[in-house]
């Protein structure tokens, strides 16, 4: 394990697979250490890996969700949780079917809330009530963004909507049948809602995100690579295989 800057710890993966079961693992012990957890959740293909690890734990007997509470990073605009390309329906697939979480304690930003405004300061409340999130998981956008904090001229600090760039809407294409029906927008929790967690456990694989990761943690603190704001978060920890991690010493 190597000494990142600042607060940040960095452990080198093998590879995905790798990745994957030290996420669960950092996450598991989380779980048993704070039984009634907020975790907050992140889609992409990322944490696919992680989710699966975290649903044999749970069917080993070795952790469990009963009492742990959850948040969602972000959801799309429009998607309601039946679109099998919604996040809600990705986090029913990959995670909450598999393990013993109350349904009640699971959330997402709805997508097809009448006002999103009020949808939005709903959320940042929900999580402020049940004392802000203990661990958030998080993974990389190709541009730098995390959750769907797109680069721009300031952070947003809470839950928003947000228009999707064209690096966002074509990194994401593959989730989707046809082009035609990615949602141009998505709500996202803030800048601040991922700053304010307690930890956070930031997931990255693979080359093709190997600049972007370098950026984010040794360019300079700027909303045009909104992961750079993890920087000055005291609790940091990077969990990337060797492929991402290439230009990093
Ligand atoms: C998506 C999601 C993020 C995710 C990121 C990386 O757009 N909104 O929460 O972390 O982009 O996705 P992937 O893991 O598929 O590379």
């Amino acid at each position: 394990m190597d000494r990142g800057r600042g607060f940040m710890r960095i452990i080198k993966a093998e590879d995905y697979d790798h990745m994957s079961k030290i996420a669960a693992d950092f996450i598991g012990a989380e779980i048993m250490l704070k039984p009634d957890a907020v975790l907050g959740l992140a889609t992409g293909s990322t944490p696919v890996g992680t989710y699966k690890y975290l649903s044999e734990m749970v069917k080993a007997g070795e952790i469990s969700f009963k009492e742990v509470r959850t948040f969602n990073l972000d959801e799309y605009e429009g998607l309601t949780a039946s679109d099998p390309c919604s996040y809600a329906f990705y986090m029913k697939e990959k995670l909450f079917e598999h393990i013993d979480i109350l349904p009640e304690n699971t959330h997402i930003p709805s997508g097809t809330a009448s006002d999103g405004e009020k949808e939005c300061a709903g959320y940042d409340a929900m999580i402020d009530e049940c004392g802000g999130i203990d661990l958030q998981l998080l993974g990389l956008g190709h541009n730098g963004h995390i959750g769907f904090n797109e680069p721009g001229n300031s952070f947003i600090t809470k839950t928003h909507r947000v228009e999707l760039t064209e690096s966002t809407l074509s990194a994401n294409r593959h989730f989707f049948h046809k082009e035609e029906d990615i949602p141009g927008a998505a709500y996202t929790l803030g800048m601040g809602g991922i700053f304010c967690s307690k930890r956070i456990l930031l997931l990255v694989f693979g080359k093709e995100k190997a600049e972007i990761l370098y950026e984010a943690f040794h360019g300079p603190v700027t909303p045009l690579v909104p992961s750079s704001l993890l920087q000055l978060h005291r609790d940091v920890v990077l969990v990337a295989d060797k492929a991402a991690l290439a230009l990093f010493d």
